[in-house]
């Protein structure tokens, strides 16, 4: 088969690099990828959302399947595009249609969807300018911490923890009134706070059957001990010491089947991935958030522990046929460490050339921001720079083979947290 990944981070770096592993892989384009990608396939200058300039690509490379990574162009609708051309019925797509991406483009709608379908999550209710005062109200006669999130896409900043009252009322009007994130926040969900242990499941389904994937623990926040701002995404542990099979089965017969089933009663032909955030209280699964793509750098860890063939994983989905199709999981521990650009996720430089790739040979080394310089030079181009995976029976030893490999390799202002899977070291000790 010939194959279009689009995107350029470190989870389409990930996808390129277990894809060009399969027999049936003819064909490898990344568009428009980044300096590891290079490596794995053929890099395309062509932009994710650039739906016309994909169709011809795809229809000059006779391309079989497209996998498309981010979030952006499925809420955009890429997968209506495509069916909607007919010089691509033919095309096999990896990715939901503009509805089914609503589960992750809008809060509110995931939130009805989840109360629709008995889905357990956080009360909410939703409020608009229009109904300022009442979501004011609202807040005021609800215990805090409490959760406000913008409605629309914001870049993972649309979501805001208030600890008091007031800050919560100013919040809000911030996000309705002064328009703090723009139109994403023209509908503000607020809700309950949850308390537990967060953790992450995927699941890949072609709207009728679906495989459970390894699950994830990612690590948000930009210092060590969760501390400071919100980033994409500093690390990732898989497997979850805390998700047992106790914890997996009430996953899948409470949240899984139900979000599967609730997309085909609701009409939905959803062919992709489903990201589940979950909160884990008291042993009891909560859904946070869906997303409608893989997590970054959770794939990081998530494809490293798939030992069969990927490629023909993604073929069934995409064709209907999963219930046909099985994978086996590798039961070694994946973790990954990312290695950022200094003051990332606020201003930081690009154009570092960074060194030592080549030493880290204990670990998998994925590219996420970097662009190839003068010969044989890699550059820095982006926040998150690298993430660098390790694997090992125990997690103390796949941590160990990650950061010798970030210990190798350097750039002039290079930032990684150093805790990453300590929390998860001490539950196990
Ligand atoms: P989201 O974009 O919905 O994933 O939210 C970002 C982060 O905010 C989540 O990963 C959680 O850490 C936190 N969060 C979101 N909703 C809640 C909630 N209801 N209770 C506690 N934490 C939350
Ligand atoms: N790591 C979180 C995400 O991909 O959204």
């Amino acid at each position: 088969m010939n194959i279009l990944v689009l995107g350029s981070g470190g989870r389409e770096h990930a996808f390129s690099w277990k894809i060009a592993q399969s027999d049936h892989c003819e064909k490898l384009f990344i568009a428009p990828g980044n300096a590891g990608t290079a490596s794995a396939g053929t890099n395309v200058d062509l932009q994710v959302n650039d739906f016309e300039g994909i169709k011809d690509f795809v229809v000059k490379e006779q391309i079989d399947l497209v996998v498309v990574g981010p979030e952006d162009p499925l809420v955009n609708g890429i997968r209506d595009f495509f069916e909607a051309q007919s010089e691509l019925t033919k095309v096999l797509l990896i990715g939901p249609g503009k509805d089914g991406a609503q589960l992750e483009g809008s809060k509110d709608f995931s939130k009805r969807f989840m109360e629709r379908h008995g889905i357990p999550t956080a009360r909410s209710r939703t409020f608009t300018v229009e109904s300022l005062d009442e979501g004011l109200n609202y807040v005021s006669s609800h215990p805090t911490p409490i959760v406000l999130k913008a409605d629309g896409l914001a870049a993972g900043k649309g979501v805001i923890i208030s600890e008091t009252p007031e800050h919560a009322r100013e919040t809000l009007k911030e996000m309705l009134v002064d328009a703090k994130f723009g139109d994403a926040s023209s509908r503000v969900v607020i809700e309950q706070f949850l308390a537990g242990i967060e953790l992450s499941v995927f699941v890949l389904t072609d709207g009728s059957n679906y495989k459970v994937l390894p699950e994830a623990k990612d690590y948000k926040r930009i210092g060590e001990n969760d501390t400071g701002l919100n980033t994409g995404g500093m690390g990732a542990v898989s497997p979850v010491p805390f998700a047992d099979e106790d914890f997996l089965r009430k996953v899948d017969e409470r949240v899984i089947q139900p979000t599967v089933n609730g997309l085909k009663k609701d009409g939905i032909d959803y062919k992709g991935f489903l990201f589940i955030g979950l909160m884990n209280m008291g042993g009891d699964p909560y859904v946070i958030e869906y997303n409608v793509r893989m997590g970054d750098p959770e794939t990081q860890v998530v494809l490293p522990r798939i030992d069969s063939d990927f490629l023909a994983l993604l073929e069934a989905a995409a064709k209907g046929t999963l219930d046909q199709a099985s994978y086996t999981t590798s039961p070694e521990t994946a973790t990954t460490v990312v290695m950022v650009s200094g003051g990332y996720p606020e201003a930081y430089e690009k154009g570092n050339v960074i060194s030592g790739i080549e030493t880290a040979s204990e670990s998998l080394v994925f590219h996420a921001g970097t662009k190839t310089g003068e010969p044989g030079q890699i550059l820095t181009s982006g926040g998150r720079v690298l993430a660098i995976t390790g694997k090992g029976s125990s997690v103390a030893k796949a941590l160990e083979n990650s950061y010798n490999g970030v210990e190798k390799i350097s750039w002039s202002d290079e930032y990684h947290r150093g805790d990453i899977g300590q929390d998860i070291l001490k539950l196990l000790n």
